[in-house]
């Protein structure tokens, strides 16, 4: 090629769940291939949905542009959802996105620029650092307790500096499933308004965090759009992946700012998408809680499969659509171990080493898209490649 590559997009990684397909043994095989390695619900979106959507596609107002912050009942609706009984949110806070990574994308080039750092706990959600460096953004990561990875409050404090614009926090974790406990988010968020700087709260799980009780009350905080921006997806609650649909609150004077970046990268989030995310939010509360409720079954029955007595690897925690495990294989690299048991095993999960440093001894299973019942089987299937510790990989 004649011309340059920006060499902080050369420098990143290749998208990591192309690189896990490309694993997957081609040709007839025996047994059905287990695919733990996206967090994709396995299941269909309402069929109340698609018809909806199916009828709308059909009208000509659906094929054009819609304002570029998302059309206004989706901003009213969103905001009544994330208020809860108790908060403040108004539908000037929101700004309807073209997904929840395009949220994170915009949030941090709103509020950072190169040479800036934004504080984030290990591991990382791949896509978040990857953005980061790419703008010439520092992700400084957040050492963790490998046993229980939540982050310190103080030890995040240690890492804030004059260029630190964030700390980022994903709950439910991805990649360990871990759910931040309200008082602990609520430490961080003192944290940041004490420094100044932005607690970005990537919440695109935070259906499934396994308690009836709202994730945090940060919107109930007198002042919260000084400090807090939340990011939501729709991909995962209501299975609208390919709508490319998600959310980002925040103070209407940072909405204005995200304004121009969205007009100048999407325009504004498909209006197909966002008709579908309105009638999701005004019509499918009983479908979301039975999903819910089956994806709890899931973890519980993931959980009690991991817990196997002849099992080596080690399950260290889980949560929502993740199960983060050691594997018991010390010198190998997660990578080397993932591919093994997607072309000796026939399961595909992702290697720990793509969530940050230091993390060749984990793996992540994303469990949201096998049936309870297939659990077992992705037990024994690790169960029969602890075999394989004296073979070459
Ligand atoms: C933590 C987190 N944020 C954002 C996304 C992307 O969501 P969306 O499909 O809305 O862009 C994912 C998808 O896996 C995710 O795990």
């Amino acid at each position: 090629m004649a011309y340059c590559i920006n060499p902080a997009v050369k420098a990143t990684i290749t998208p990591p769940i192309a690189e896990a397909f490309s694993w997957i043994p081609q040709g007839p095989r025996e047994r059905t291939f287990l695919n733990l390695s996206q967090a994709v619900p396995g299941y269909a979106p309402a069929e109340a949905l698609t018809a909806h959507i199916a009828a709308l596609a059909a009208r000509r107002a659906t094929s054009v542009y819609t304002d570029i912050l998302g059309i206004p009942p989706l901003r009213s609706a969103l905001a009544r959802r994330m208020a809860g009984n108790d908060g403040d949110v108004a539908p000037q806070d929101v700004a309807v996105t073209a997904g929840g990574n395009q949220a994170f994308c915009l949030a941090m080039n709103a509020i950072a620029r190169a040479g800036d750092n934004v504080i984030i706990p290990m591991p990382v959600f791949f896509n978040h650092q990857m953005w980061l460096e790419m703008m010439g953004l520092e992700a400084r990561l957040l050492a963790t307790d490998p046993a229980l990875p939540l982050p310190d409050p103080e030890a995040a404090a240690r890492l804030i500096d004059t260029r630190t614009r964030a700390i980022v926090l994903v709950s439910p974790n991805n990649p360990t499933g871990a759910v931040y406990p309200p008082a602990l988010i609520a430490a961080l968020y003192e944290l940041c308004e004490a420094a100044g700087i932005a607690l970005v709260m990537d919440e695109t799980y935070r259906d499934f965090t396994g308690q009836p009780a709202p994730p945090h009350a940060l919107f109930s905080r007198c002042g919260w759009r000084d400090t807090f921006i939340q990011l939501f997806s729709f991909s995962k609650s209501y299975c609208m992946t390919g709508y490319r649909v998600g959310s980002l609150i925040a103070h209407p004077r940072l909405i204005a700012e995200i304004e121009k970046l969205e007009d100048c990268v999407a325009i504004c989030a498909p209006h197909i998408g966002q008709d579908g995310a309105l009638y999701a939010l005004e019509e499918l509360d009983d479908w979301l809680a039975q999903k819910v409720e089956l994806m709890a079954g899931r973890l519980k029955a993931i959980d009690a499969a991991l817990a196997h007595p002849e099992l080596a690897y080690e399950r260290v925690t889980s949560g929502a659509f993740f199960a983060w495990v050691r594997h018991p294989f010390g010198a190998r690299t997660a990578r080397e171990v993932a591919r093994a048991l997607a072309q000796r095993h026939d399961l595909l999960v992702l290697p720990g080493s793509i969530f940050g440093p230091g993390q060749e001894h984990m793996l992540r299973l994303a469990f949201a898209n096998a049936e309870a019942s297939d659990m077992p089987e992705v037990a024994q299937r690790l169960i029969e490649s602890q075999r394989d510790e004296d073979e070459t990989l």
